[in-house]
């Protein structure tokens, strides 16, 4: 096999995995859009195509990374060109191993991986399972590529419906969430892009020193809200608000969804 790596679509998310590979040359993309292939070419001296086969066969791990509606039509391609030394890892939200099974066929070495946006930040988040078909070794390679852009997580697959809602979708609540405080901050007077960016720097900062410190959350945000101090003041507002129920409802309406495009 002459690469190490296909990506069947070039989109944001293949681009996100791409910038944790450090060897591009080992890399072949298929992608339907020419401009965006010869982006990718360009900018990552990457092999491109805009045949999904001629990707999938020439490579050991093909990244299946197109919208769900688009698999089918891929898997009609690459099936028949698909050989047992080869994994196929699938980062399209919703469909299942067996659905992927169905569509590969019996034989393919399925690795079912849900990111998120965030590892075009080298900070994602990959929740990863694999069908009985696939070899430790194949599981083990997509941690290794995937861990070079963030963290990875082994989960079983019932759990992916609430993966997809939390961490996969997580990146756009967080900034609704961010471009939220940054308009109540410029409401009280701050210019539009310092309230931004002290709404973006405070995410990622409270996010940095969570993770880092491994602090839990409670005694965290007990921490900050001195009683009769401004965060208490605030808080005082939001803890008894609608708020944890909306947040609710928001992932629960996000894991429906992951189910019905399975
Ligand atoms: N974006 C996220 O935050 C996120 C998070 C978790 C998981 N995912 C999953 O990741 C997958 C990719 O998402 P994305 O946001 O990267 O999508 P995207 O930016 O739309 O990229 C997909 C690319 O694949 C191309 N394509 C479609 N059919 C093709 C074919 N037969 N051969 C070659 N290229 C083809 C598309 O071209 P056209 O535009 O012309 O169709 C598009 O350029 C999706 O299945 C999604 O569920 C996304």
């Amino acid at each position: 096999m002459k690469y190490k790596i296909a990506f069947i679509g070039a989109g944001k998310m293949a681009e996100g995995i791409l910038s944790a590979i450090t060897d591009k040359s080992s890399v072949i993309m298929a992608e339907k859009v020419a401009e965006r292939a010869a982006g990718m070419k360009k900018r990552y001296g990457v092999s491109v195509t805009s045949d999904p086969a001629l990707a999938a066969k020439s490579a050991r791990i093909v990244f299946l990374a197109v919208r769900p509606q688009d698999v089918d039509g891929v898997a009609a391609v690459v099936k028949p060109v698909l050989g047992a030394t080869q994994v196929l890892v699938s980062i399209v939200a919703g469909k299942t191993l067996a659905k992927l099974r169905k569509a590969f066929g019996a034989k393919a070495r399925l690795v079912r991986v849900m990111p998120n946006l965030a590892l075009r930040a080298n900070a994602g988040m990959c929740a990863i399972c694999a069908s009985p078909n696939a070899k430790k070794a194949d599981v083990a390679a997509v941690e290794k590529i995937l861990g070079g852009a963030g963290r990875t997580v082994l989960l079983a697959e019932r759990h992916f419906d609430a993966v997809t809602a939390l961490s996969g979708s997580g990146p756009a609540y967080f900034a609704y969430m961010a471009k939220a405080m940054a308009d109540a901050g410029a409401a009280l007077g701050l210019p539009k892009s310092v309230a931004l960016l002290l709404s973006e720097q405070t995410m990622f900062g409270t996010a940095k020193f969570l993770l880092e410190s491994e602090m839990p959350l409670e005694p965290f945000i007990d921490g900050v809200c001195t009683k009769g101090g401004t965060t208490f003041a605030g808080m005082e507002h939001l803890a008894p608000s609608d708020f944890r129920d909306v947040v609710a409802a928001t992932l629960s309406a996000a894991a429906k969804r992951s189910k019905e495009l399975a």
